[in-house]
């Protein structure tokens, strides 16, 4: 059997993103596990916004094709998501919607989610640490017939999260983050 792998796919670009920092935390965790993680940037697959006009014009953006094979070559994902307006950020939101027009010779349009486990998490500044968004990116991958793990994680205050070596300071959060990576990698090894 190969070894099992994931992919952290953290949903901000900008520099010092919480998102981005939950994200090494929770690829941390994984590699802890004994998985092989990979943890990219949205940056490096730059798209433009979805247009069908775009799409009939000059098919799916390369770099969408790039992200698709990317999530292909792992078992699990992970999103780390920023809550923009109660809702995902268009980042994460465009990226799902190109991969989801993606389709590979020998492979149904859209199989790339139905046949991997996701998991979800957020980062923010205030009390609720994104849990709308957590509701929204569960029903968008679950509109992708993705199978989201049940456990997520949503962490709160989150510029005051950590300690001065970058860990989860509160067990509440480290368990709860802990609870969400066994569970997916968990799912992930289902879905092999
Ligand atoms: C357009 C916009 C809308 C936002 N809306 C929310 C929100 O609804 N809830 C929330 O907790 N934070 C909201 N924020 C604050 C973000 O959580 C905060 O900027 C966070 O740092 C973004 O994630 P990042 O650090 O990973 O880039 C919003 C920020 C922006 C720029």
């Amino acid at each position: 059997m190969p070894a099992l792998k994931i992919l952290v796919i953290p949903g901000s670009l900008r520099t010092g993103s919480l998102n981005a920092r939950l994200a090494a935390v929770a690829a941390l965790e994984i590699a802890q596990a004994g998985v092989e993680v990979t943890r990219i940037s949205l940056s490096d697959f730059p798209l433009p916004i979805y247009d069908g006009d775009l799409q009939a014009r000059s098919g799916v953006p390369k770099q969408a094709i790039n992200l698709k094979r990317m999530i292909g070559v792992h078992h699990g994902v992970l999103v780390v998501t920023p809550e923009y307006n109660s809702s995902v950020p268009a980042l994460v939101k465009n990226a799902i919607d190109w991969v989801s027009r993606v389709q590979d010779p020998h492979e149904s349009r859209g199989q790339v989610f139905r046949e991997r486990a996701f998991a979800i998490a957020a980062a923010s500044g205030g009390r609720l640490g994104g849990t709308r968004a957590l509701a929204a990116l569960r029903l968008i991958l679950t509109a992708c017939h993705a199978t989201v793990v049940p456990n997520q994680f949503a962490l709160s205050f989150a510029e005051e999260a950590y300690d001065d070596m970058e860990r989860l300071k509160h067990p509440a959060d480290v368990d709860a983050m802990k609870a969400m990576v066994r569970q997916l990698i968990e799912f992930s090894q289902r879905m092999m």
